[in-house]
């Protein structure tokens, strides 16, 4: 089981989480969630938790934003707002191990609570996934467990679905199989092609991402197996 605040051991910031496991009264002004958002592309699933957290009652601040490539709008997005971003692109490395230490070790510098791939199109490796366990969640565009990897809208409509959606889910070792914290579904229009349903998709998915990780920021969650819960564990 893996809990999100830590049960026995915490930071120094006062938890988000409303309440303690060990019966310690909540505390009056708790510090948001630190997030660091992983990006790939244009960044509009990263602009909408930008603005949600310019809200104080969301929970959470974005603290850096982290991409594998420049020159992609996401980066904008984040320099606009003043969050700090760093890139680092596989082909810096000797390899792809050596790529997946220094994006752990980037990342984990800015001591994250939560770790959001948001369009970031590069799957994390064991060392990263070591470093982050059940803190790494990633939002994709189709009702997994149907529809994983690259092209999540295309190869639902190529199907012939009449609903498809968003999953957010806590990255795993699998490529899209880990444990899903929340899902949005969209139908299928009749007249839709690949990019206009995944533009609909990505309306729910944003405002999915946002509901969630607010959740996940102020209510902490549990994952046991396969089920994730919002709110504290069972001590
Ligand atoms: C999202 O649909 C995400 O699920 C997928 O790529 C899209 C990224 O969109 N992996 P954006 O960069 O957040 O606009």
């Amino acid at each position: 089981m893996s809990t999100w605040p830590p049960m026995t051991t915490g930071t120094n910031r006062p938890s988000r989480c409303p309440g303690s496991l060990l019966g310690v009264p909540p505390t009056p002004d708790p510090a948001p969630a630190r997030l660091v958002v992983l990006v790939s592309g244009t960044g509009t699933n990263l602009q909408a938790l930008i603005d949600a957290c310019a809200d104080p009652a969301y929970g959470a601040r974005i603290v850096a934003v982290g991409a594998d490539r420049d020159g992609i709008e996401a980066l904008d997005r984040a320099e606009r707002a003043g969050i700090p971003t760093f890139v680092r692109k596989v082909g810096q490395f000797t390899s792809r191990g050596h790529w997946d230490m220094a994006m752990a070790d980037t990342v984990a510098a800015f001591e994250p609570d939560l770790v959001v791939s948001a369009g970031f199109m590069k799957l994390a490796g064991q060392h990263f996934l070591r470093k982050f366990p059940g803190r790494y969640v990633n939002t994709h565009p189709a009702l997994l467990p149907s529809f994983p990897g690259m092209h999540g809208a295309a190869d639902a409509l190529a199907y012939g679905v009449k609903v498809t959606g968003a999953t957010l889910f806590v990255v795993d070792e699998g490529v899209d199989t880990g444990p899903i914290v929340a899902q949005a579904v969209v139908p299928v229009e009749d007249d839709d092609d690949a990019a206009s349903l995944h533009e609909r998709i990505k309306v729910a998915e944003r405002q999915m991402l946002v509901e969630t990780v607010g959740r996940m920021a102020r209510e902490g969650f549990t994952i046991e197996g396969r089920s994730v819960r919002f709110g504290p564990g069972l001590p």
